[in-house]
């Protein structure tokens, strides 16, 4: 088939270099000049695991190009996908204006029936207005059909190649079989659904594993305070197969480009029809606490901040991924800035990205966990990066001033700790 994915980003290159590998003819489209120059020149915009060399092989095999022009990208494609941003508003409601622009500029472009699916997490309704707009702007006709995302990034090509389940929503049939027959080659699991339940299953997933994660950190705080492990309760938890066993892993809170925005679009979507979502309220505030309990552990371990030394380990919202938006670091590090600490940070692969989101002098940026480690009063883990897990608590006792680590992640086992001289804080274990 052909394909024309409109937005270059973390979904829509994934998607778009996915489609090509099942031989789809697909155009990636962006109006970033400059992520489209890059991968003219063979760069990847983004980390992604496994994604250079995908988009590598299918260049070559011609079945994968990118382009800035719209316009050319929708007059040769059978099925147009719409996979840019839908931000938080400052309110937290969805910012639709991307996802119009794109919906005014295929309408534009119409040259005859296309299929037009919107991959974007968009509010519920928005996938009638989007089918409104484009017929108030071209007499040919078209099909519209959400198909939500579920990749989650840092194992986004396996999770696209072999996806949980697809679901399509659409009132047409012959919209519905023609991605039915685009998304068959990925797996049997295709739920074929309407255009608004397809949207709230989007966001009702998403808020359901977002209240997973508050509910185990709500555990392992409780945790902390009456001597139980909490990862051995997560287990315990998990090994009833209506619970399962995944997003039950305590530690700083959920970051990224996805939960934060979507519970609070989620919470939205219910306040704009009267109806309070307070379960999902919740789960955002206690999502907005958990992280500054790294703040009060360091604090317990080492009194006032005010000149401290403080390494991070990790800035990126979750490992493998370069991705900053909404991490936890962040405010982290701001907390510990107006504390008046210094901070040395590392991350792999995100320190580009991060210091776009912040940058002081009182930072300094280093080139290895090691490094970061060196001189330190205590050390934060942040993200469970797994080149962290291989620095021996020995060597990591050596560089620093004091052998205090706060471990967000819960990386370091019982026995490594009591093998250690440190003074270990994690989450939801004892201490
Ligand atoms: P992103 O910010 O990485 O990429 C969006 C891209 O769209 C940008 O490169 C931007 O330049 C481009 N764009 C915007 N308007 C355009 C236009 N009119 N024409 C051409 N390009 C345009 O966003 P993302 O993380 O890929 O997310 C996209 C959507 O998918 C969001 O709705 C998000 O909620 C959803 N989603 C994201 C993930 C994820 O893990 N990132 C997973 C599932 C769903
Ligand atoms: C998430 C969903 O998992 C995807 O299914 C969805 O498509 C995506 O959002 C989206 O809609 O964009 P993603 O944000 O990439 O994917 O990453 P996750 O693995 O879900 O992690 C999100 C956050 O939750 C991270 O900060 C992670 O550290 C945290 N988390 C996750 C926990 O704190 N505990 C867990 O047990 C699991």
């Amino acid at each position: 088939m052909k394909l024309c994915v409109i937005g270059a980003g973390y979904v829509g290159l994934v998607s778009g270099v996915c489609f090509a590998a099942l031989g789809n003819t697909v155009v990636c489209v962006d109006q970033n000049e400059d992520k489209i120059s890059q991968l003219h020149e063979g760069k990847v915009p983004i980390y992604e695991p496994g994604l250079k060399g995908l988009i590598q092989d299918n260049v070559e095999q011609g079945r994968l190009t990118f382009t800035t022009d719209t316009a050319s990208a929708v007059e040769g494609a059978e099925i147009v996908i719409l996979a840019v941003g839908t931000p938080s508003l400052p309110g937290g409601e969805a910012n639709l204006s991307y996802i119009e622009g794109a919906a005014r500029e295929v309408a534009d472009a119409m040259n005859g029936y296309k299929v037009i699916v919107t991959k974007s997490t968009v509010p519920v309704g928005t996938n009638d207005r989007i089918h409104s707009l484009i017929a108030s702007r071209t007499s040919y006709s078209f099909g519209v059909a959400s198909v939500p995302e579920f990749l989650r990034e840092g194992s986004a090509v396996a999770d696209t190649l072999q996806p949980d389940r697809i679901v399509i929503g659409a009132s047409d049939p012959h919209v519905a079989a023609v991605l039915c027959t685009l998304h068959e080659p990925l797996t049997t699991n295709i739920l074929t659904t309407d255009i608004r339940s397809a949207e709230m299953i989007k966001y009702a997933s998403n808020a359901f594993l977002a209240t997973k994660i508050s509910f185990i950190n709500e555990i392992a705080n409780i945790c902390e305070k009456v001597g139980a492990d909490v990862t051995r309760v997560a287990h315990g938890m998990g090994l009833d197969q209506r619970i399962g066993s995944s997003f039950l892993s305590a530690g700083i809170g959920y970051g990224g480009s996805c939960f934060p925005k979507d519970t609070q679009a989620l919470i939205q979507i219910a306040g704009n029809v009267d109806y309070e979502f307070k379960l999902l309220k919740s789960v955002v505030e206690v999502n907005q606490g958990q992280r500054f309990n790294v703040l009060r552990k360091l604090e317990e371990a080492l009194g006032d901040l005010e000149g401290a030394t403080i390494g991070i380990w990790g800035l990126a919202f979750k490992p493998n991924t370069d991705d900053v938006r909404d991490a936890p670091a962040l405010d982290i590090m701001q907390s510990l800035l107006e504390a008046g600490a210094q901070i040395r940070a590392y991350d792999p692969v995100a320190t580009a990205n991060f210091r776009r989101l912040l940058d002081s002098s009182e930072v300094t940026w280093a080139d290895s966990a090691r490094e970061a480690a060196e001189g330190c009063d205590a050390l934060c883990l942040l993200t469970e990066w797994e080149e962290f897990g291989e620095v021996g608590l020995g060597e990591l006792n050596e560089l620093m001033k004091y052998p205090i680590m706060i471990d967000g992640r819960n990386v370091y086992s019982e026995e490594q700790i009591r093998q250690s001289a440190f003074a270990y804080y994690s989450v939801g274990r004892p201490q």
